[in-house]
């Protein structure tokens, strides 16, 4: 039997993001935990993040997002064959969030699942979808990122609480016809490296108890200083590994579009690709680190803001809990 030939790209053809309404800045802060605006921005870079309201869920944030994106793409709900949702922040351990997203949209037909790899997750969701969309497997695929943090921050931790925030990005890909879309994307593990970054409560190991309560292990525990050198270096690596298979140097990079963890490692990254902070996008002032949820809500902006434009090469990189890492090299077409 004739079988047609598999597109061998696949291409973003619509991005979305949402984020909720309450705004907590470093001032608020400073009335909650011994913190100051002065530290958190030196140290971070970060002025400003997005709270969920009470009934608002990881679940709800990803479904304004993808409505956005669905419309932005052109693309009717019923016609999506799959949801690949990222998130360390699912509305409840079963069903998984993509699923209550794929009634939400009412996207019938679509096969839908989550992916864990806390802060790298889009990148790692972005790479399922694009592998099924690159042997035909699917044709239309929503790419979710997804969190709602602050449930799971310790308010009276001044180390982690001024750190995350809360948000939802999407994109949409399709099969790519020329030579445009994303050109690859490079996936890192290292699962030794995994006590830097945790959530060590409510899961078979630790099942929700009033000890554990007590213990604070439903909250985020991160060794910042220490994820951060492996950060830069990680970071570093994985851009220029993506590049190196598409046989470019990081001068002719459009845009980077890096998790938005601390300005500092965006900075210190940048620094070491030689690419001038024009030429990276930044939003992190106002929404703090949203882990799974930042690379697309960047991306989102700099797209609405025409910070990317057909032609350009969007490099994007993420570094988060696992250990995980990740770059995606996409040439943009609209
Ligand atoms: O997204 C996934 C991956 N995550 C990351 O990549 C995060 C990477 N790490 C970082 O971004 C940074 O390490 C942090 C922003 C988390 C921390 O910055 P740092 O420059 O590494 O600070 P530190 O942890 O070394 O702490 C320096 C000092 C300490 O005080 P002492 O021991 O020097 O007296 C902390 O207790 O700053 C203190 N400190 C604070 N002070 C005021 C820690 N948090 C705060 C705070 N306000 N919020």
């Amino acid at each position: 039997m004739h079988r047609e030939r598999p597109p061998l790209r696949a291409r973003v053809v619509g991005t979305g993001s949402y984020t909720p309404g309450h705004v907590l800045t470093n001032h608020d802060l400073e009335e909650m935990v011994d913190t100051s605006d002065e530290w958190i921005t030196e140290r971070t870079g970060i002025k400003e993040r997005r709270i969920a309201a009470e009934d608002e869920n990881t679940s709800d944030l990803a479904y304004e997002a993808s409505v956005r994106a669905l419309r932005d793409a052109g693309v009717k709900p019923k016609d999506v064959d799959l949801i690949v949702l990222a998130t360390m922040t699912a509305d409840m351990p079963v069903p998984a969030t993509a699923c209550i997203l794929q009634n939400k949209l009412e996207a019938k037909r679509a096969v839908a699942f989550d992916v864990g790899a806390a802060c790298s997750g889009f990148l790692f969701a972005l790479s399922v979808a694009e592998n099924y969309v690159k042997t035909g497997a699917a044709g239309r695929v929503l790419v979710v990122g997804a969190e709602v943090l602050s449930r799971f921050v310790n308010w009276q931790d001044r180390s982690t609480c001024v750190l995350f925030g809360d948000g939802a990005g999407a994109v949409v890909l399709a099969p790519a016809e020329g030579d445009e879309g994303i050109l690859s994307v490079e996936l890192h593990s290292d699962g030794s490296l995994g006590n830097l970054l945790c959530l060590p409560g409510g899961g078979a190991r630790s099942p929700a108890s009033p000890e554990s309560l007590q213990q604070g292990l439903h909250y985020i525990h991160m060794k910042g200083n220490e994820l951060f050198k492996v950060a830069v270096k990680s970071l570093e690596k994985a851009a220029l590994e993506c590049l190196k298979k598409n046989k470019m140097k990081p001068s002719e990079v459009s845009l980077l579009v890096p998790h938005q963890a601390n300005l500092r490692i965006i900075q210190a990254t940048a620094n070491r690709l030689k690419l001038p902070m024009e030429r990276v996008m930044v939003n992190l002032q106002t929404y703090g680190n949203t882990s799974a949820a930042s690379i697309p809500l960047a991306l989102d902006e700099a797209v609405r803001t025409r910070r990317v434009r057909d032609g350009d090469y969007v490099l994007m990189e993420a570094f988060g809990g696992g250990l995980t890492w990740a770059s995606a090299l996409v040439k943009w077409a609209a």
